[in-house]
């Protein structure tokens, strides 16, 4: 029989950032770990500052026109991300701000299917405005609220991206179930003990049926999103 065999990761995403030392260590704990090291996904992070200015290796200034906070320059970002674009083809070079398109389960979707992506992290207040203009072609935000640098922002799409590549979870289906990937909430799940502080687990998972099992998490899947996120049952895409 011949033999199938995959060329490298299904992803390489490559993260610019001036604090590397942050994603150390969620990069090596749990999913991310396990996928990065059965080769589902290569992510590098680069230091922005070894590509910094003068003897000082600058990477930020003070605006123009004046104001609080400092600024990353474009050069080091420009050497930074053409010499990755020289390596190789990406998909997108994605800048984490809080004015992006916030990010959700269908973004998470089509990203886990790019061969290669550039994730820039901003810090300080902010990157000069030349860089989103001629090399950002995607800006994604992960929430109405300000952090102080792009870095865990990185860190929660590059989870949310990986999980979903093929054999980086466990159990196959998981991701499938999962709140969002149907446009709905997640049904609530119970383990052991049957009967804990008084409160049950429902009869019907008890039963072993799975055909009425599935019913019922459908319908409380459909009861959850209706209490407490109406708006998902809006989205005419929800399948
Ligand atoms: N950088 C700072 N805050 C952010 C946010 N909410 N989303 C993405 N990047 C950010």
């Amino acid at each position: 029989m011949a033999e199938t065999r995959r060329e490298g990761p299904f992803l390489r995403i490559d993260i610019i950032s001036v604090v590397p030392q942050t994603f150390e260590s969620v990069l090596n704990a749990s999913i991310l770990k396990r996928a990065r090291e059965a080769g589902l996904v290569e992510i590098v992070v680069h230091n922005l500052h070894d590509y910094g200015l003068g003897r000082y290796k600058q990477v930020d200034d003070t605006p123009y026109g004046g104001g609080a906070g400092m600024i990353l320059r474009p050069e080091p970002i420009f050497s930074c991300i053409e010499k990755l674009r020289a390596e190789r083809e990406y998909d997108e070079v994605i800048f984490l701000t809080p004015d992006g398109d916030i990010l959700d389960q269908k973004a998470a979707n089509r990203l886990s299917m790019a061969r290669n992506l550039i994730l820039l992290c901003g810090h300080y207040k902010g990157v000069d405005e030349r860089v989103r203009t001629a090399l950002v072609t995607r800006d994604i935000s992960i929430g109405d609220y300000v952090l102080t640098g792009g870095e865990l922002p990185a860190l929660v799409l590059t989870d949310a991206i990986v999980r979903l590549l093929p054999g980086a979870l466990g159990d196959s289906e998981s991701a499938l179930s999962d709140s969002f990937q149907a446009g709905l909430l997640d049904a609530p799940y119970y383990t052991k003990p049957a009967e804990f502080g008084g409160m049950p687990v429902p009869d019907i998972l008890m039963t072993g049926d799975h055909a009425k099992i599935a019913e019922w998490r459908d319908t409380e899947a459909l009861r959850r999103t209706r209490e407490r996120r109406p708006g998902l049952l809006d989205d005419p895409e929800r399948s």
